[in-house]
């Protein structure tokens, strides 16, 4: 099965006499669909010419971290964001070297570091580099860091010697490539992200809203994408740029996220409600802008339909994943919510005191039926990580022949 189509692959060059071959690797990776841009170290320049590159890859060659230019045009943290993985082929000895510790001295070192995506290394060098302790050490140190190695073969070698240290053929690396996607936690799955706040009218000029940013929900969807799945965000209105990959669609009530979340509910597989939906909104909203009198005046407010315990309710509906902001009694009140929603799963956070909503920062309690478990402290895109890794671990154990 072809996995590359549209998949946006990072090509990284080290310097080695095995650069030749990636120019073969770039051409084929582009007849299986994929966009592929090119980053050489300075080292790779002197074995093959950006220019090949360029014209191979039909996208300009990124050389250098403080290019001005190619800044400007795409940084190297949107590089990283844009990618869904960062295959470096030929990975010299002191490329991973400097991987293993974090070294972040020239684009492509500093890319990988910036990168939230699946890292894939098909490692170059001479045998007795690659046997050397000092890079097995590295080898060993890059694999518990979940990063994937593609051989390196064994056989005779440029510089005369024989033994392991060759590049693998381009056309096994674009299978093992291909097959790097079929692995993704959640491919091809479907997801519905509710985030944001909603905002109620009173009259034409004034609302009822609250604090949230966004920035958690849109950073599920962001983090679910990076998985494979097939993410519709249905936003209340922020200041976030929509994500990467993801389809956002924008809402201002209660009333239109709900008809939001229903119209695409249908074959949806885990639905994560983030946002926070006002609870009440105005009964009248007034034509015209109301004006001040010397009385005070009442609001009259009614509830919005909760789209969380409605998605919860269907018939064969998806997973469901709700979020509780609580200021006091935090594993009580969200217990009570995930059993008064039906819910799959609650993801709980304590709001007030600096805390919650429009911090970077952000702890989980995350608990279901019969667990939980606690994700401490930390800036909220890699808590969405965290959250979504549980969130498809449950997945699976509840819906064993989606198998993964
Ligand atoms: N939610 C929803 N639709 C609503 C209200 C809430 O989908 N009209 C979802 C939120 O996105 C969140 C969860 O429900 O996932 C929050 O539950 P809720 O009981 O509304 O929490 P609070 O508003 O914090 O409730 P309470 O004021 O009772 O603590």
């Amino acid at each position: 099965m072809n996995n590359l189509h549209h998949k946006r692959i990072v090509l990284g060059v080290t310097g080695g006499i095995a650069a030749y071959k990636s120019a073969d690797l770039v051409r084929r990776l582009r007849e299986q669909g994929a966009e592929v841009r090119v980053v050489m170290t300075r080292a790779a320049c002197e074995f093959i010419t950006p220019l090949t590159m360029q014209a191979l890859s039909g996208k300009p060659v990124h050389t250098e971290l403080l290019d001005h230019r190619a800044e400007a045009a795409m940084g190297h943290i949107e590089l990283a964001r844009w990618s869904d993985v960062i295959l470096v082929a030929p990975a010299s000895a002191n490329f991973m070297a400097k991987l293993a510790h974090g070294q972040a001295d020239d684009l492509l070192s500093t890319l990988c570091l910036a990168a939230a995506t699946p890292l894939l290394l098909a490692p170059a060098m001479n045998q007795r580099m690659w046997l050397n302790p000092a890079t097995q050490d590295n080898v060993a140190l890059l694999q518990r860091r979940a990063i994937t190695l593609f051989g390196p073969a064994e056989g005779d070698q440029a510089c005369g010697e024989t033994g392991p240290g060759r590049l693998l053929e381009p056309v096994e690396l674009v299978r093992h490539v291909n097959d790097s996607f079929e692995t993704q936690l959640l491919a091809a799955k479907k997801l519905l992200v509710t985030a944001g706040p909603t905002r109620e009218d009173i009259d034409p000029v004034r609302y009822i809203s609250n604090r949230s940013s966004g920035r958690m929900g849109y950073a599920v969807a962001r983090a679910a994408a990076e998985t494979g799945a097939d993410v519709i965000l249905v936003s209340g209105p922020t200041a976030l740029d929509p994500p990467e990959r993801v389809r956002r669609l924008d809402v201002i009530t209660a009333r239109d996220m709900r008809d939001a979340v229903m119209a695409n509910v249908a074959d949806t597989d885990i639905f994560i409600a983030a946002a926070a939906v006002a609870d009440y909104r105005c009964i009248q909203i007034g034509d015209q802008k109301i004006k001040k009198t010397n009385t005070g005046i009442t609001l009259a407010l009614e509830k919005t339909p909760d789209i969380l315990a409605e998605v919860a309710n269907l018939p064969d509906g998806p997973f469901t994943v709700g979020f509780a902001a609580e200021t006091e009694g935090l594993i009580e009140n969200a217990r009570s919510k995930l059993r008064s929603k039906k819910l799959d799963m609650i993801a709980a956070n304590q709001v007030g005191n600096g805390l919650g909503f429009e911090g970077d920062e952000n702890s989980l309690q995350v608990l279901w039926e019969d667990g939980g478990v606690v994700l401490e402290q930390a800036l909220k895109e890699k808590l969405a990580r965290q959250l979504i890794n549980v969130v498809a671990e449950r997945f699976y154990e509840k819906n064993p022949a989606q198998g993964h």
